[in-house]
């Protein structure tokens, strides 16, 4: 290896744009792998290299000269995450943790398996499994797919059980769960990370509204109580700990009317709930993802006392320059295609 340090992040997206910003502060040298030769992250790479996940030897190959390789979003195929390992490369966070997280069935079981408090739910794999489901949690009840979800995407509300079989139809009965719909007061995440030693750190718990199943907003502090707060913190801990996570995690929640917390999901990467971090909090949660996964120090961050982060989704990034004259730190992802729906960019304000 040579004289620097060198991440490899499979992903090329805004995650992996602002996760190679934080590398080159650190005088670490990043390198993404993505099959879009015009990914938003190509402009802060030091190197970028077009090829599929799935391509084990361009995946190994893009590997040979990284201390490590990490990944920006979760459905990068498990099976090159195993490859890489099998090879004696480093991945961090580790494909059995992408395994789980992958499949929402999967996540959930092992958060039921380790005591983690999370809403009812039921596997779905054929029509005749909608009633004992219905049955078991109730309505309304969220139907997600298991696999590929993203921004709201692969889900659909049951409100009556005769809809339910339409449902179903609606995600192509691909594989899914069944979720009681939570009556939250609140949504709040945590984002934390650990290292190699089981050194720990979290950022100040973030409050979140969603619009239609996609984040608009988050902002610090949370609304909620200092003890809820803390009960965040700790279940997050214990998810790493199970898992025995290295590098960056988020964990969102719901908050329900009685101050209990139920977790909704995990992410096993930086977050878009995180994002007030660039310039709200010193290091940002994606400096702390590249210490972490380069057991660098990960020191306790420095975090504004509030600040806001609003996403600017598909026209809203025409707002930019108004956002910038009212003070708001705008980021514009670079995206080409301006599609109704799509997160082009976000802005964040802090005090
Ligand atoms: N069981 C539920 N009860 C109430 N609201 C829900 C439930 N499930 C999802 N939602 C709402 O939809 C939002 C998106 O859901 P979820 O986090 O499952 O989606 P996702 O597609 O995985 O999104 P992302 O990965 O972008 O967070 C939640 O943040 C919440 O606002
Ligand atoms: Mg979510």
């Amino acid at each position: 290896m040579g004289e620097y340090k060198r991440v490899g992040i499979l992903g090329g997206g805004q995650l992996a744009m602002m996760l190679c910003e934080a590398a080159s502060r650190l005088g670490v040298s990043s390198k993404v792998l993505a099959p879009d030769a015009n990914c938003p992250a190509k402009r802060t790479a030091d190197m970028a290299v077009q090829a599929d996940y799935e391509d084990l030897q361009a995946v190994q190959e893009f590997a040979a000269d990284c201390d490590v390789v990490t990944f920006e979003f979760e459905n990068v195929p498990v099976r090159s995450l195993f490859s890489l390992q099998e090879a004696n490369h480093i991945v961090a966070p580790g494909a059995k943790i992408l395994a789980i997280v992958q499949d929402r069935l999967t996540e959930k079981q092992f958060l039921q398996d380790n005591q983690i408090p999370l809403a009812r739910f039921a596997r779905i794999d054929k029509v005749s499994d909608l009633g004992p489901a219905m049955e078991a949690v109730g309505l309304p009840a969220v139907l997600k797919t298991r696999h590929f979800g993203y921004d709201g995407k692969g889900q659909t509300w049951i409100h009556e059980e005769k809809k339910a079989e339409a449902a179903f139809d609606l995600i192509h009965h691909h594989p899914a769960v069944l979720e009681e719909v939570v009556p939250f007061v609140r949504e709040v995440s945590v984002i934390a990370a650990c290292n190699y030693k089981g050194g720990f750190v979290a950022f100040p718990v973030t409050e979140n509204v969603h619009e239609a199943g996609i984040l608009r907003q988050s902002s610090i502090p949370a609304n909620c109580s200092v003890e809820v707060a803390e009960t965040a913190i700790a279940i997050t801990r214990k998810i790493i700990d199970a898992l025995g996570y290295v590098g960056v995690l988020a964990v969102e929640f719901f908050e329900t009317g009685n101050g209990k917390l139920l977790v909704n999901e995990i992410a096993p990467r930086v977050h878009n709930s995180g994002h007030w971090t660039r310039g709200g909090a010193c290091p940002d949660q994606f400096e702390m993802h590249i210490r972490a996964v380069l057991a660098m120090d990960m020191p306790q961050p420095k975090c504004a006392s509030s600040a806001k982060m609003q996403n600017l989704i598909g026209a809203d990034i025409l707002q930019a320059e108004e956002l910038q004259n009212a003070g708001w730190q705008v980021c514009d992802y670079g995206k080409s295609r301006k599609q109704p729906g799509r997160k082009m960019g976000h802005a964040v304000k802090w005090q």
